[in-house]
């Protein structure tokens, strides 16, 4: 029945990292007002920091991000160097030297950077952030380039968590996506990372790849849980090979349809609830006993740039070339060309090039998409009432929803919307009917399942 309703409904909706969504941002937001909302923060503020390293060392076919193929460690390097000179900028223009509860290192590859810069790198942030004794260090990191070295230097820099790229086990799928990293492989960093302290580790899998099926993808869970990753994070393959070229290396004819997108979503979910997981909002699985799915049970779940969150900052900081920002005020994001990050950070110039600044309408509608993309349900009411508003201001909404109540999808009692258990799949949808900004532009987003 999902696959008749998957047909009914265009799926290709945002997956609400943010509201409003990144295609919104514009130039009205540069590193001179960037500055200014830096300048007016709390000090008491508490932050998060996010840095970008658009490395690796070879190209991922299925990859989505933004990242660069390097051989040489130079540009690695010299990049190393920019962005400990956007640390000094940062903590120049902020009101005191700021307190850090969580950092994440995103790519691209991390783990491109050798361990001494690790050090050089995490003392320098540590000299312009106070870390805090609980900080959540964390670095997303690529099994075949780690060493036992380096897993150790990672753990001597401080790092505590890890998200390792796995997507899938099998070998047929590991050719086609040009990512060959058996099982053995990363239970073996696996195990380092446990021998020298680093025990908080996530998975990243994949459904949706070349040559996968249902049953492949349970033998794929199967096989993670051996490894007994606290997360799971589950994503659907985005195939966007008009934007993202290197991915028509990927035939197309490999590529499960929908009908067998939806199988293999089912089938990964139900096994990860098998072996004692929580489903976590779209798509993300806890252990009970961790912080993600303690933080559910409690509706103190966050949605950031990141994915799903425990994280509770007001402010995160991006770093490094493409990152997104986080402030009170609104969005920013730094220039994604090396050249043009490098460039403005070497005269003392924040390298925004886009951004938004909230405006009230932003804040509501951002806080009713978070509850739900986090909860499954949200109180409308009670939202709006937070921001001096009523439910009655979204009766609109309320009727877009309607043809998904009557595909039994979403449950709406009085003005609280939540989402059935077949809904599940849907929770980008629900969320969407919240959206003044959606058919603003013409934007192509990949398949939701
Ligand atoms: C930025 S990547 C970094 C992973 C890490 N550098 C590695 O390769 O091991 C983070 C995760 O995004 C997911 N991802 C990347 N491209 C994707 C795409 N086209 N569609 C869906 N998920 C994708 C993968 O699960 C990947 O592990």
């Amino acid at each position: 029945m999902t696959v008749d309703l998957a047909a009914k409904y265009d799926l290709r909706v945002p997956r609400y990292t943010s509201y409003p969504t990144a295609p919104h941002f514009d130039e009205s937001v540069d590193g001179d007002v960037y500055r200014g909302w830096l300048a007016d923060l709390d000090p008491a503020t508490e932050l998060s920091l996010y840095s970008h390293i658009p490395f690796c060392d070879e190209m991922c076919w299925f990859c989505g991000c933004y990242t660069k193929i390097v051989k040489r460690y130079e540009p690695v390097a010299e990049y190393l160097e920019t962005l400990l000179q956007e640390i000094d900028l940062l903590a120049g223009a902020l009101p005191g030297r700021l307190a850090a509860r969580h950092l994440h290192w995103g790519g691209g590859s991390p783990t491109m950077l050798t361990g001494d810069d690790w050090l050089r790198l995490i003392d320098r942030l540590r000299a312009a952030f106070r870390f805090t004794d609980d900080a959540e260090v964390a670095v997303e990191l690529d099994p075949r380039t780690a060493t036992e070295d380096y897993v150790r230097a990672l753990a001597r820099a401080g790092v505590n968590r890890t998200s390792i790229g796995q997507q899938d086990f099998h070998p047929e799928t590991q050719r086609a996506i040009n990512r060959i990293q058996p099982f053995e492989m990363t239970e073996q960093v696996v195990g380092w990372m446990r021998a020298h302290g680093i025990s908080a580790l996530n998975m990243d899998l994949m459904y949706g790849l070349p040559y996968q099926t249902a049953d492949r993808v349970r033998e794929m869970v199967d096989l993670t849980v051996r490894l007994k990753p606290r997360r799971v994070a589950l994503f659907g393959y985005a195939h966007v090979p008009w934007m993202k070229t290197h991915q028509k290396m990927i035939p197309e004819e490999t590529l499960p349809d929908t009908a067998e997108r939806w199988a293999q979503v089912d089938a990964a979910s139900e096994r990860l609830v098998a072996h004692g997981y929580v489903a976590v909002g779209l798509d993300h699985f806890a252990l009970p006993e961790d912080e993600l799915a303690v933080a559910l049970g409690e509706g103190r779940l966050h949605r950031n740039f990141q994915g799903y969150t425990t994280d509770t900052a007001q402010v995160m900081l991006g770093l490094g070339a493409s990152a997104i920002g986080q402030l009170p005020q609104g969005y920013a994001q730094n220039a994604s060309p090396l050249k043009a990050h490098r460039e403005s950070v070497a005269d003392g110039r924040f390298p925004i090039t886009r951004g938004l600044a909230l405006s009230e309408e932003d804040r509501v509608r951002g806080a009713i998409i978070e509850r739900l993309m986090c909860d499954l349900r949200v109180d409308v009411a009670a939202v709006a009432t937070r921001h001096g508003r009523s439910a009655d201001d979204f009766a609109e909404e309320f009727d877009k929803l309607e043809p998904l109540v009557a595909d039994g999808l979403v449950a709406i009692d009085g003005a609280t919307v939540a989402m059935t258990p077949a809904g599940r799949p849907f929770l980008r949808l629900a969320a969407a009917a919240f959206d003044a900004y959606l058919n603003r532009g013409a934007k192509r987003y990949s398949k939701a399942v």
